[in-house]
């Protein structure tokens, strides 16, 4: 038996535009988002000589072929053709799940990353990203990382220069947002605002963090806000510890505070803790 593990590192959305209708069913977006360190850890066995099998320590999460690690697992061994003689995928969950920080599409990616690195790239850079497209939405960036412009469905990628580094302080409020719920809700809403994703662009370029912090947007916020005023109280108490600035990351809850100051952090992060239990303060990998 042979034992494999890596991280599978979680995302933010440092904007979010929904930019049209596509025929089928999804929707183009256009998208700056950031690798976190926060994350899960997956554990790969192969040879187990069993049939294929899937433990989490979250209890609430599938474990069967919806789980995108499970998914992923599959489509990579249909598309090598290899027999791995058993297979049995151990997940640690860190990353709240239903949270807008692609914490099921960076496992998908981490296992791809995982068995592409084991049997010494049997597949080419595109099949493999091929293959996380049809994995799920966001698992293409969780795969490249980093600080990428994602387009079309999520899967068109960009590489950035990286976010300059800062405290990140996560909050994710003790609700649940339905992802094709929200886009419903868009497609009959008005944007009244959107991001300014060029000007996220050169404050990047520029690696100036007030500037990045300035320019995060999100088009699902205000939709979530007005049924969810948590929103904006958490985004406000963030203000109030000093951060740079705030937004919910992908169809939330979770919302984020950007900091140049490592204290400032640490005290928002304790404060929200005491009444959010998943309240986590991380950094831009
Ligand atoms: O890929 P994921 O499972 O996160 O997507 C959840 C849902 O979000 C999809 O079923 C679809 O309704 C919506 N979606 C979309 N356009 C995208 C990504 C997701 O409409 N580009």
């Amino acid at each position: 038996m042979m034992t494999l593990k890596g991280p599978a590192h979680a995302k933010l959305n440092l904007t979010l535009d929904v930019t049209g209708q596509r025929p089928d069913g999804y929707h183009n977006l256009q998208m700056v988002m950031q690798e976190i360190s926060l994350g899960d850890e997956v554990t790969l066995t192969l040879g187990t000589g069993q049939d294929w099998e899937m433990a989490c320590t979250d209890g609430g999460l599938p474990t069967d072929n919806t789980n995108l690690a499970m998914k992923a697992a599959r489509l990579f061994f249909d598309a090598t053709g290899i027999d791995c003689g058993g297979l049995s995928v151990f997940l640690e969950k860190h990353t709240p799940s239903q949270a807008g920080m692609g914490g099921g599409s960076a496992d998908g990616a981490a296992v791809l990353r995982l068995l592409q690195a084991h049997y010494e790239n049997p597949l080419t850079e595109e099949q493999l990203f091929h293959l996380a497209e049809d994995t799920g939405a966001d698992v293409p960036f969780t795969l490249l990382g980093g600080t990428a412009l994602a387009e079309e469905k999520g899967q068109a990628l960009t590489p950035l220069p990286a976010m300059p580094d800062c405290e990140i302080v996560l909050c994710k409020p003790d609700f649940s947002i339905s992802t094709p719920a929200l886009f419903r809700a868009i497609d009959s809403a008005v944007i009244a605002a959107r991001p300014d994703t060029a000007g996220m662009l050169e404050a990047l370029n520029r690696g100036d963090l007030s500037a990045v912090a300035a320019r995060l947007y999100n088009v699902f916020t205000p939709l979530v806000q007005a049924s969810h005023p948590e929103i904006g109280e958490i985004r406000d108490t963030m203000m109030s510890f000093g951060a740079l600035g705030t937004e919910m990351t992908g169809s939330g809850p979770t919302v984020f505070g950007i900091f140049g100051d490592k204290n400032r952090a640490r005290d928002c992060k304790k404060a929200l803790k005491a009444r959010y239990h998943d309240t986590y303060l991380t950094k831009p990998v």
